[in-house]
């Protein structure tokens, strides 16, 4: 009998510090960056962001979203036996959020480790759980996306300081022998590295190369759109099923402009796709399980409706995760 991984339960975490478009652009107003809400709606439908407080890291958000997704799928840390971040935003070089995370949440033992795909983070994070649940390595999995990408950002750039926010999402993943996860679809190409990129890194106790979000966006925009159509069927193929079948489409929350288009390519009416992105801007990794979280909680999604998760970003790296909720 075929073993899937089911979600139990999830949970998300924005940090407290919230800022308005118009909140932002006072702020940027003062170091002479010129922007405006009705700008930054009108291209991206982004109305307000969160950013993490100095003393909170990456882990720090991603323990929070765990807690509301342990206590979801009613389940102890100690329930869990693997645990996998996605994030390009980490505490520190090494060691990993993941096991900064097992910590924090009183744990030990079980495998840890983050997976860096940007903006595809946790659409990688969540078919590699399911891969390791179904051959038995894991039961009970911890899942999450967690970003704080105020700190790489470059507040002099207004072409992209005005897009992304900081959060977390999770879920929890169990075996089981109802559906589950229904088909992955993953694809990288590294070609398009410097269209969206941090270039700088740490050498030898410096930091060598600018350490800010570089992006070409319209670059991004027209690659986004075309590979997000193409995962998503390719899902569907997997697991015959059509376009039709699908109940939410929750696609990576970076630009509504982007995201109307995908569903408009899949012939999904507006009001069947999450939308967050107005609230929390793009968290990266963390907005896939942050938008499922919120029509979770608010009732949208129901069990046994199907959903399409995909995401899409910085590498190139993009993905897809069909599931029955
Ligand atoms: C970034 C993005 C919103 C820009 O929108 P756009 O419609 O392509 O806008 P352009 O870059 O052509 O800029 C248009 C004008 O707005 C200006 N502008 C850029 N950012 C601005 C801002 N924050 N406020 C006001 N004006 C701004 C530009 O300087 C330009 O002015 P000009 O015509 O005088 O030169 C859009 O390209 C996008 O969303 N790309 C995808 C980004 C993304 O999703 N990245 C993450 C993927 S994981």
């Amino acid at each position: 009998m075929r073993i899937y991984s089911r979600i139990l339960g999830t949970g998300s975490y924005l940090p407290a510090k919230r800022l308005t478009n118009a909140d932002l652009a006072a702020e940027l107003a003062q170091q002479g960056v010129e922007t405006s809400d009705d700008w930054i709606v009108e291209r991206t439908g982004i109305r307000a962001r969160h950013f993490a407080a100095d003393d909170q890291g990456c882990s720090d958000l991603a323990t929070e979203a765990s807690r509301r997704a342990l206590d979801a799928a009613g389940l102890a840390a100690q329930d869990i036996d693997l645990i996998i971040v996605g994030t390009s935003t980490p505490d520190m070089v090494f060691p990993s959020v993941a096991t900064m995370v097992q910590h924090k949440l009183g744990a030990a033992g079980c495998p840890a480790f983050d997976v860096q795909a940007v903006c595809s983070g946790f659409i990688y994070a969540l078919t590699i759980a399911d891969a390791m649940i179904q051959n038995g390595s894991a039961k009970r999995a911890l899942v999450i996306g967690a970003e704080v990408f105020s700190r790489i950002l470059d507040f002099k750039d207004r072409t992209t300081c005005v897009l992304f926010g900081d959060g977390a999402g999770a879920v929890v993943l169990e075996a089981s022998d109802t559906p589950g996860i229904l088909a992955t679809d993953l694809h990288a190409d590294g070609k398009y590295k410097d269209i969206l990129c941090v270039p700088g890194h740490v050498n030898r106790g410096g930091i060598l190369g600018d350490p800010v979000l570089k992006m070409d966006g319209q670059a991004v925009f027209k690659l986004a759109v075309g590979v997000l159509e193409e995962t998503a069927r390719a899902s569907l193929a997997k697991a015959n099923l059509t376009d039709a079948d699908i109940d939410w489409l929750i696609p990576h929350q970076a630009n509504i402009r982007i995201m109307q288009s995908t569903a408009k390519k899949l012939k999904m009416p507006a009001d069947k796709v999450v939308v967050t992105v107005d609230q929390h801007g793009n968290t990266s990794a963390a907005s896939i399980p942050l938008a499922l979280d919120t029509a979770v909680r608010d009732g949208r999604i129901q069990r046994g409706q199907t959903l399409m998760l995909e995401g899409v970003g910085g590498g190139f790296t993009w993905g897809s995760v069909l599931l029955r909720y």
